[in-house]
C-alpha cells in the first residue's frame, strides 16, 4: 500500500480536501480508552494523550488533563477524582467525555475558526447509537456542527494503509486498553465484528494479581503496565529477562522488592491471548466465506498498543495457519485513517487518495 509522504504535494492535497468539505478543514478524533489522539488537516498529530482527567472532588473542577492527570494515578488524595471518559469500550462519564474534548477543541481552535471543522470521532464498536448520539451533541454544544462518528477498526483498517473500499475483505484484530475488537471490513464499511473487554488494561490487572499471589507483593497499575510493556513476549524460546518491582509487602505491610521474569509474564500473557485467538475464530464463524478467503490470502492485520506485545504475530499465524502483519503505525493507525475517512465522509474514495497518508 502506499503511503509515501511527497511535502511538494501535501499543500496542494491539503487544499482539494478543504475544497471537497465546502472548504472546512478537516479534523480526526481517535476516542480511545487509554489514549485519545487528535490529527488535524495540515499539522498532522496535534494531541496524543492519555484520555484521562482529574477533577477536584470538592469544586468539581478539573485540575489536570492528558499526561498530566495520568501521572497522578494511583497517588492521588481523596480531595482528588480520576475519571477516565470511556471504561471497557463504553462510555462511562459523558461530563469527563464532554470536558476533554472541549480541552481537544481548545487545542484545534489554535489552527482553526471550530464552526469552520469538519470534525470525526472515531469510537469503539461498543459504544452504542445513543452514547454516537450523546458524543454528536457534545461537540455541537462545544461549537462544532459538522461532526460524524467511526467505527474505530475501520479507521485502523484504512490508517494502516489498506483499500477498505474494494470488494477485497479485510480483517483486523485490534488490542487497545479496554477492548480487543476483531472486525472485517469490505466494500467501505464493517461487514462483521466481536469485541472482548480484555486488552492492555486486563493484562495490567493480571499481573498484579499474579505479584500478589506468587511474590506477594501489592503493585500500582504503573508498575505493572511497565513489567508488561518491558517483559511481554509470547516467544517460547525468548532469553529470559528478569525485572525488579517496588511495591508493597503484602504480609508486613512494608515496601519491598521483587523479581518478575519474561517466563513468568508469559505465563500470564498464554491464556489471554488464547482468548484473543478465540475471539478471532468466533469471527471468522459469522464471516461470509468469500471475505473468509480473502482473508486467507491477505492475512489479518493487527493494530491497537497491545497488539505490541513481541511474538504476537507469530503466535497467532501458528494457529490460525493465515498469516498475520502488523500494522506499520499500531498506536497512530486510527487517527491516520481519519485523514481519509474525512475526505470520504463514508463514501467510497479513489485508491490514489492513499497516497495522502
Ligand atoms: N510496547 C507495548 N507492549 C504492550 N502493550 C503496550 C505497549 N505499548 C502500549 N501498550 C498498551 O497499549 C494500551 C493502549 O493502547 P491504545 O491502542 O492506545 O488503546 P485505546 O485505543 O484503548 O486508547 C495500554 O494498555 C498500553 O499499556
Ligand atoms: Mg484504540
Amino acid at each position: 500500500m502506499k503511503q509515501k509522504r511527497d511535502s511538494k504535494r501535501e499543500p496542494i492535497i491539503n487544499s482539494m480536501l478543504m475544497n471537497q468539505q465546502n472548504g472546512k478543514m478537516g479534523i480526526g478524533i481517535d476516542f480511545g480508552t487509554v489514549n485519545l489522539l487528535v490529527y488535524v488537516q495540515g499539522h498532522g498529530i496535534i494531541f496524543d494523550e492519555p484520555s484521562v482527567l482529574a477533577y477536584d472532588k470538592i469544586s468539581g473542577d478539573v485540575i489536570a488533563i492528558g499526561h498530566d492527570a495520568d501521572s497522578m494515578t494511583g497517588k492521588i488524595h481523596d480531595k482528588i477524582r480520576i475519571v477516565r471518559p470511556l471504561r471497557d469500550g463504553v462510555i462511562s462519564d459523558l461530563k469527563a467525555a464532554r470536558d476533554l474534548l472541549a480541552h481537544v477543541f481548545d487545542r484545534v481552535k489554535l489552527h482553526s475558526d471550530l464552526s469552520e471543522t469538519r470534525v470525526v470521532i472515531c469510537c469503539p464498536s461498543e459504544v452504542t447509537q445513543i452514547e454516537r448520539e450523546a458524543l454528536k451533541k457534545l461537540a455541537s454544544d462545544i461549537g462544532t456542527d459538522d461532526v460524524f462518528i467511526e467505527e474505530e477498526i475501520k479507521s485502523g483498517v484504512v490508517g494502516s494503509g489498506v483499500d477498505i473500499y474494494s470488494s477485497r475483505g479485510a480483517m483486523i484484530v485490534d488490542i487497545g486498553g479496554g477492548t480487543t475488537d476483531v472486525g472485517v471490513l469490505a466494500l467501505g464499511d464493517v461487514v462483521v465484528s466481536k469485541s472482548l473487554r480484555v486488552a492492555g488494561n486486563f493484562i495490567d490487572h493480571e499481573i498484579i494479581k499474579y505479584l500478589r499471589q506468587v511474590p506477594k507483593l501489592d503493585v500500582g497499575q504503573k508498575m505493572a503496565e511497565k513489567v508488561k510493556v518491558e517483559l511481554s513476549t509470547l516467544n517460547p524460546d525468548a532469553p529470559n529477562k528478569t525485572l525488579k518491582v517496588a511495591g508493597r509487602d503484602l504480609m508486613t505491610g512494608i515496601p519491598k522488592y521483587a523479581e518478575i521474569t519474561t517466563d513468568e509474564v508469559r505465563e500470564v500473557l498464554l491464556p489471554i491471548f488464547e482468548g484473543i485467538y478465540k475471539l478471532v475464530i468466533e469471527t471468522f464463524k459469522i464471516t461470509p466465506p468469500e471475505l473468509c478467503s480473502d482473508a486467507y490470502y491477505d492475512g489479518i492485520i493487527l493494530s491497537g498498543g497491545a497488539s505490541q506485545v513481541d511474538y504476537l504475530d507469530k503466535f497467532l499465524a501458528d494457529k490460525l495457519g493465515i498469516h498475520v502483519k502488523r500494522s506499520p503505525n499500531p498506536m497512530t493507525a486510527v487517527v491516520l485513517g481519519t485523514k481519509v475517512l474525512l475526505k470520504s465522509h463514508g463514501m467510497r474514495v479513489n485508491i490514489d487518495d492513499y497516497t495522502l497518508i
